[in-house]
Formats: structure tokens, C-alpha cells, sequence
């Protein structure tokens, strides 16, 4: 009984309901792809741009977490990789607008920017975000000042490293102590590096979807 109260609705601390209204249609169009997904199915294709109709987004608990703990730490410059269809950057923009700072998403499929814009424009949020359109691994070497929170969300690929991991290393030297990094796809070479204590970060797996990975920067 419990259990079933806790999972069911997700009770989200955005208070907005014009916010809370385009989550909630995101959540309902949830869906994959026959296959599973380049993730799930490695016989599948792993190029982002077979996929734009699919948002592969964030459950509703990472997303409130994000919001709780960017209005926490007054978070005033956060970061994500990536930001497809918008449903990360909502709850990051939401913080944003209460706390009087900006989003800065990447993506590399212009129709999910344009997906996540539109999104943000009906959630009354574009004004908060800036997406840099392009590889993140160039987009994000430049963030502009120290970073309070980045959500490392990404995709799989062929290299011998993973995106996760690429993406950390450039974003990292730029995050403030205090400042957080969410990752939701437990990458073993980005989890090898964010428990590294040389790399400066403590680090926990939450029991959230298949374990999502919240790691704090110390150093
Ligand atoms: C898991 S989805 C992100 C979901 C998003 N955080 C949300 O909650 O809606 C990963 C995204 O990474 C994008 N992507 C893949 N490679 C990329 C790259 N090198 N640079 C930027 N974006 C990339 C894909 O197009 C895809 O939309």
C-alpha cells in the first residue's frame, strides 16, 4: 500500500501548472521503438539522426530531483548533455526561472531542437534556455563561468570511450565545488571516472530507474 502511494502519481514540487501540463503530454507520447533503442538493442542503428521522433527522456524522478536540488544550492548555470525533446531542460528551466539563471542544453538532431523549443515556449521556459545546436564534445568547451549542475544523459556509440565519459572530462574542470553531475546510464568508463577520487567527485547510485548515478563535486 505503501509502496503503490509512493509510485503512483509522482508527486512533482513544480508548482507550475503550465509546466507540469507539457511533462505530463511528454510522458503520455512516451514511446520506443520497435527495436528497443540503440541502448537496448545493439543490433539497432545507433545514429541519433534515425531517431528524432523518439525522446528517450528522464523518468519524472530524476526530473524533480534536478528541480529540488537546483532551487536547493540556488543553482544559477546548468548544463546538459543532451537535450533532445526537452523533457530534462524543462525541469532544469523551471529552476532556472526560480532562481533567476539559465539552461545550456546540446543537441545534435535539429528537429528535437526544434521538439524542445516549442516545449519550452508552451511551458512559458524559453527564455531560460540556450541550446547549442551540434556535438557536444565542441558545444560544451565553453560554458561561460562555474557550473552548479550538469545532467550527463547520453548515447551510445562505437568508440572506444563512451560520450558520457568524453563529455565529462571537458565539463568537469569547468563545474564548481559543491556543484552536482546526474548521469543516467551508468556508463561503466563515465561511472570509472566520477568514482575516481582523483577526478574530485564523491559519488552515489540512487535507487531511481535503473540506478541513476548523483555525484557531488568536492574538489
Ligand atoms: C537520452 S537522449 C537525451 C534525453 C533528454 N535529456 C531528455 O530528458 O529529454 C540523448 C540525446 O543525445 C543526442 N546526441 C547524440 N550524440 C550527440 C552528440 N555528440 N552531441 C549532442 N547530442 C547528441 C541524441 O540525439 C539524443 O537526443
Amino acid at each position: 500500500m505503501q509502496n503503490e502511494s509512493f509510485r503512483s502519481p509522482v508527486q512533482s514540487p513544480i508548482r507550475d501548472t503550465r509546466v507540469q501540463t507539457v511533462i505530463e503530454r511528454l510522458e503520455a507520447e512516451r514511446r520506443r521503438p520497435r527495436g528497443g533503442g540503440p541502448r537496448i538493442n545493439p543490433a539497432e542503428s545507433r545514429n541519433p539522426y534515425d531517431y528524432a521522433e523518439y525522446g528517450f527522456s528522464i523518468h519524472p524522478e530524476q526530473g524533480n530531483l534536478i528541480y529540488l536540488l537546483c532551487r536547493g544550492m540556488r543553482a544559477v548555470r546548468v548544463v546538459e548533455f543532451a537535450t533532445s525533446v526537452g523533457m530534462s531542460t524543462l525541469y532544469f528551466a523551471a529552476a532556472m526561472r526560480d532562481n533567476g539563471g539559465k539552461v545550456i542544453g546540446s543537441e545534435l538532431v535539429p528537429e528535437k531542437i526544434a521538439a524542445a523549443k516549442s516545449n519550452l515556449t508552451e511551458a512559458r521556459l524559453a527564455d531560460y534556455v540556450e541550446i547549442r545546436e551540434g556535438d557536444a564534445r565542441q558545444t560544451l568547451r565553453e560554458l561561460g563561468g562555474p557550473v552548479d549542475f550538469v545532467l550527463i544523459d547520453g548515447w551510445p556509440n562505437d568508440e572506444a570511450s563512451s560520450l558520457a565519459r568524453q563529455v565529462i572530462e571537458i565539463v568537469a574542470p569547468q563545474i564548481r565545488t559543491g556543484g552536482y553531475v546526474m548521469n543516467d546510464n551508468a556508463e561503466p568508463d563515465f561511472l570509472e571516472y566520477i568514482r575516481d577520487p582523483v577526478n574530485g567527485f564523491i559519488s552515489m547510485t540512487l535507487p531511481i530507474k535503473n540506478g541513476t548515478e548523483l555525484s557531488l563535486k568536492v574538489g
